[in-house]
C-alpha cells in the first residue's frame, strides 16, 4: 500500500487526548519504574520480559534523567552478560520470567558454548551498538547533578572502559572479517529491524531445514493482532537461523562460512562509527589508554567510509549488501539515511539526502500524522503501515535521529524531530510503534525505550 497526498498535516495523531508535557514525563517515569526488575528493566512488561541489548542502552538514556546510579546499574547488568570474545548478547534472560519464546532453552548458549557466560543465560547474537550513546548521556546527566552522581559515572567508566572497547573491537574485527567497513549480521534480529523489507531478499534464500525443531510462538498470543508482527513464514526462518548457529557452536569464523543469512548492515555500521567516536571522545576526556582511543578512531573512520561507499548513486540512500550473492540491497527503508547519522558524505550529497529525508517520500509525506521517519517509505510498494518494521514509526528511531542531528550541529532539524516525536506519543501509551497514517499505537504498550525517549526529550 503506497500513500499519496491526502491527509492534512498538523493534526494530533488521534483523538483529542494529548497529555501535558509534565504529565507525559511523569507517565514515562512511571512506565520505566514499573518495568524495573531490580537490576534490569524489562523491554516491555508482557511481550519482552527480559533485557534486550539496544533497548537497555536507550533505557539507560531515560534512566539517567531519573537516577544516574540506576542508569549505570542497567549498563552494568548488560555488561555482566558480555561474552568472552567481547560480544554483547542481544538478550540477557531474566531468570524469573518464562513467558518469552525463544528462551534460553532454544539458544542453549549457557550450556558450555565457548565464551558464553554460564549465568545469566543469554542469546547468541548481537544488536546495534548504541551503548556508547547511553554512556555519553549518563556522563552529561551526572555533570548536571552533584558530586555523588559524577563519581558514580566516573567509576563506571573506569570499570566499563575495557568491556566497551572489547565490544566495539568485536564488531570491527570478528564481524567485519573482510575489512569493508560494513558490519556483517547473521540474523535479521541482529539489525533490530527483524522483518524490514531490507532483508526480504536474503531471507528468501534461507531454506528452512526439515529438522527444524517444533516451536510455539508466544509473541502473537501477547499482541492480539498477528498482522502487527512478523508472519509465521518469517518466524520459521528466524528459528532456523538460530538452529544453524547452534550447530556451528556460535563460532564466528564458522558462522561466516556456513550461515545461510549473511548481510552487511549499513545502519549498524553507521552506529558503530558514531559509537566509536563517542567512546573515543569520552576516553580522551578521561585519560583512557591512547592505544584504545586510536583503535576506536580507526574503526570509526573505516565504518564511516564503508557506509559512504554503499550509497546508491541514483537515490542517494545507503544500501545493505547480501554477502552470499554480492548484491546491493536497495529497498527504501529508514536505514538508507545511515550516512546522516555518521557523516562522511560530500556536502552536496548530504544536502540531497537531507532533502529526501524531509521530502514527501519520507517525513514530509502529507499522509503522515507526525513528521518522523517511518521504517519504510510510505510511497514504496513494500509499505505496510501496521506491520512491525515494514512501515510503522518507532519513537526510539525518531529519538536516535534527533540525537544524531543535534550532535551534528543541526539544532533546528533536531528540534523538529523532538516536537514531532512528542506529537506521535502524546497520548501516553508508550507504544512500541505507531501507524504513521493514523497515529494508532501498535505492538506492545508501556515499551521501556519509548518511555525513555520521551523522558530524555522532556526532562
Ligand atoms: N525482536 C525480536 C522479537 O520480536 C527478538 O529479538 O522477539
Amino acid at each position: 500500500m503506497a500513500v499519496g497526498a491526502e491527509r492534512p498535516r498538523g493534526l494530533p495523531p488521534r483523538g483529542p487526548v494529548r497529555l501535558t508535557s509534565q504529565l507525559l514525563a511523569a507517565r514515562a517515569a512511571y512506565v520505566l519504574r514499573g518495568n524495573d526488575l531490580g537490576t534490569m528493566t524489562s523491554a516491555a512488561p508482557r511481550l519482552y520480559p527480559h533485557m534486550w541489548s539496544w533497548d537497555a542502552a536507550f533505557v539507560a538514556v531515560g534512566l539517567a534523567r531519573l537516577s544516574v546510579p540506576r542508569a549505570v546499574q542497567e549498563l552494568d547488568t548488560l555488561l555482566g552478560a558480555q561474552w568472552g570474545d567481547g560480544m554483547i548478547p542481544h538478550i540477557v534472560f531474566n531468570p524469573d520470567s518464562t513467558g518469552y519464546f525463544p528462551g534460553p532453552e532454544r539458544w542453549r548458549c549457557h550450556e558450555g558454548v565457548t565464551g558464553a557466560p554460564p549465568y545469566p543465560a543469554t542469546s547468541g547474537i548481537c544488536q546495534p551498538p548504541v551503548h556508547a550513546i547511553a554512556v555519553q548521556r549518563i556522563v552529561e546527566a551526572a555533570r548536571r547533578q552533584g558530586r555523588t552522581d559524577r563519581q558514580a559515572a566516573g567509576e563506571f567508566i573506569e570499570r566499563a572502559w575495557r568491556p566497551l572497547v572489547a565490544w566495539h573491537r568485536w564488531l570491527a574485527t570478528k564481524r567485519d572479517p573482510g575489512g569493508t567497513g560494513r558490519v556483517v549480521l547473521h540474523h535479521g534480529w541482529e539489525s533490530g529491524m527483524d522483518n524490514s523489507p531490507r532483508w526480504d531478499g536474503p531471507y528468501a534464500r534461507v531454506v528452512v531445514g526439515e529438522d527444524l525443531p517444533p516451536y510455539r510462538r508466544r509473541d502473537t498470543e501477547v499482541v492480539g493482532d498477528p498482522s502487527m508482527r512478523p508472519s509465521d513464514r518469517e518466524y520459521d526462518r528466524y528459528l532456523w537461523l538460530i538452529e544453524e548457529m547452534r550447530r556451528a557452536g556460535y563460532d564466528q569464523a564458522l558462522l561466516h562460512e556456513r550461515m545461510s543469512f549473511a548481510v552487511e548492515d549499513v545502519l549498524v555500521s553507521a552506529l558503530l562509527a558514531v559509537a566509536c567516536d563517542v567512546l573515543a571522545d569520552i576516553g580522551e576526556e578521561r585519560a583512557q589508554p591512547a592505544a584504545d582511543v586510536a583503535d576506536l578512531r580507526a574503526w570509526a573512520a573505516r565504518s564511516r567510509a564503508g557506509v559512504v561507499a554503499s550509497v546508491d548513486p541514483v537515490t542517494g540512500l545507503a544500501r545493505d549488501r547480501d554477502v552470499r550473492t554480492g548484491e546491493w540491497l536497495a529497498s527504501p527503508t529508514v536505514a538508507g539515511f545511515a550516512p546522516l547519522l555518521c557523516g562522511g558524505l560530500p556536502r552536496a550529497a548530504e544536502a540531497a539526502l537531507l532533502a529526501t529525508f524531509e521530502g514527501e517520500d519520507w517525513c514530509g509525506n502529507p499522509g503522515l500524522a507526525a513528521a518522523v521517519p517511518p521504517s519504510t517509505s510510505p510511497t514504496a510498494g513494500a509499505f505496510r503501515p501496521r506491520e512491525y518494521w515494514r512501515g510503522p514509526q518507532w519513537p526510539v528511531l525518531a529519538w536516535l535521529f534527533h540525537w544524531s542531528f543535534a550532535r551534528r550541529g543541526w539544532a533546528e532539524r533536531a528540534a523538529v524531530l523532538r516536537e514531532e516525536g512528542l506529537r506521535l506519543v502524546g497520548a501516553g501509551d508508550f507504544a512500541e510503534y505507531y501507524d504513521p497514517l493514523t497515529g494508532e499505537p501498535l505492538g506492545s504498550m508501556q515499551q521501556s525505550w519509548t518511555a525513555a525517549a520521551v523522558l530524555d526529550w522532556l526532562c
